[in-house]
């Protein structure tokens, strides 16, 4: 940060900026507190999806990574979206390259393919359905029922789903850096020392993690969930950012970070990519843009579309 760009300063340019460019900034829960302080919307892919689909203005800032301002991008194709670091991207999304899905789907013609929303347009233009970790249950309770599923790249989260739903599906074998480390004796050993305090945990938490949770939920839905809980304190398994969120909405209540075996939390480096700096730069530059073939966002379109229509089901 340079000279005379105090948090103050700096956010004080983006809500001008915001103005002038007619913008509406979209903000994921993982991102750094200053960050989610200037957003219009802070929440979870499903609600930032949403938001996207609605919103009326010329220009969408996307505070989150990679995918999620694609999928702004396939939703609002006449609009401009920018994000504050084109790199900030995410090992579910480089895990599933859009060769080797080919490679799987053509094993079975009878599969139907949902696709995590963390994965690239590509990945989401070879796929039937999206899903979110808020409505991922509802999406496969929704599929048809006499295809084969193959649910693509969180394996912890499909095999949540499956848990939840009780429908097979293949699972891609891809996973979340950030939520793997996580394990069972590193939530054993918080629980000894907050006793009473439950544990939420995000679905890309492997199962041994998940086993241990009274709440295994999306980020939006753990501040439902942490809002209505009677105990004071409560421990979290999902990225450090959320604490932010959390903490502000539920102020009189206690957040304990999980640790891991190496930190006592956990950060994802892509989403810690962003900076209010580089929010403020890609305003007044009006870059880097997402940008995407007419093609791909015609047949992403398609199954994303098919998830905003299943969720309010
Ligand atoms: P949510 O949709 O629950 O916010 O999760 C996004 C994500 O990237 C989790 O790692
Ligand atoms: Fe991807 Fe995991 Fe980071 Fe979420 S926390 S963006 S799933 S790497």
């Amino acid at each position: 940060m340079s000279e005379g760009d105090s948090i103050e300063n700096l956010s004080q340019e983006i809500v001008e900026l915001k103005k002038e460019l007619n913008a509406v900034i979209l903000v994921h829960n993982y991102q750094v507190p200053e960050i989610q302080d200037i957003g219009d919307y802070v929440g979870d892919s499903l609600g930032l999806s949403q938001q996207a689909a609605g919103t009326d203005a010329d220009v969408i800032v996307f505070c989150g990574v990679h995918f999620m301002a694609e999928t702004a991008k396939i939703l609002c194709p006449d609009k401009t979206v920018i994000l504050p670091d084109k790199d900030a991207g995410c090992s579910l999304e480089e895990s599933c390259t859009p060769d080797k899905l080919v490679e799987l789907q053509a094993t079975n013609d009878n599969f139907f393919t949902i696709a995590y929303i963390n994965c690239s347009a590509r990945v989401k233009a070879l796929s039937d359905a999206i899903c979110t970790s808020g409505n991922a249950k509802k999406i496969v309770e929704q599929c048809p029922a006499d295809k084969d599923l193959l649910f693509v790249p969180d394996e912890n989260l499909g095999q949540w789903v499956m848990e939840q739903t009780g429908r097979p599906m293949t699972l891609w074998e891809g996973s979340c850096s950030v939520h793997v480390e996580w394990t069972h004796s590193t939530i054993l050993k918080i629980s000894d020392e907050y006793p009473g305090a439950p544990v939420v945990a995000h679905p890309e938490c492997t199962k041994a993690v998940r086993i241990l949770a009274d709440e295994v939920c999306s980020t939006e839905k753990m501040v439902n969930y942490c809002r209505q809980a009677e105990s004071e304190s409560i421990i979290i398994a999902t990225e450090a950012g959320m604490l932010h969120r959390l903490q502000k909405e539920c102020p009189d209540k206690k957040f304990i970070p999980a640790p891991t075996e190496k930190c006592a939390c956990n950060e994802c480096h892509f989403m810690k990519m962003n900076t209010l700096e580089k929010v403020r730069d890609c305003m007044r530059e009006l870059s880097p843009q997402v940008e995407l073939s007419p093609e791909i966002i015609e047949r992403a379109r398609l199954p994303i579309e098919r998830m905003l229509e299943w969720s309010v089901k």
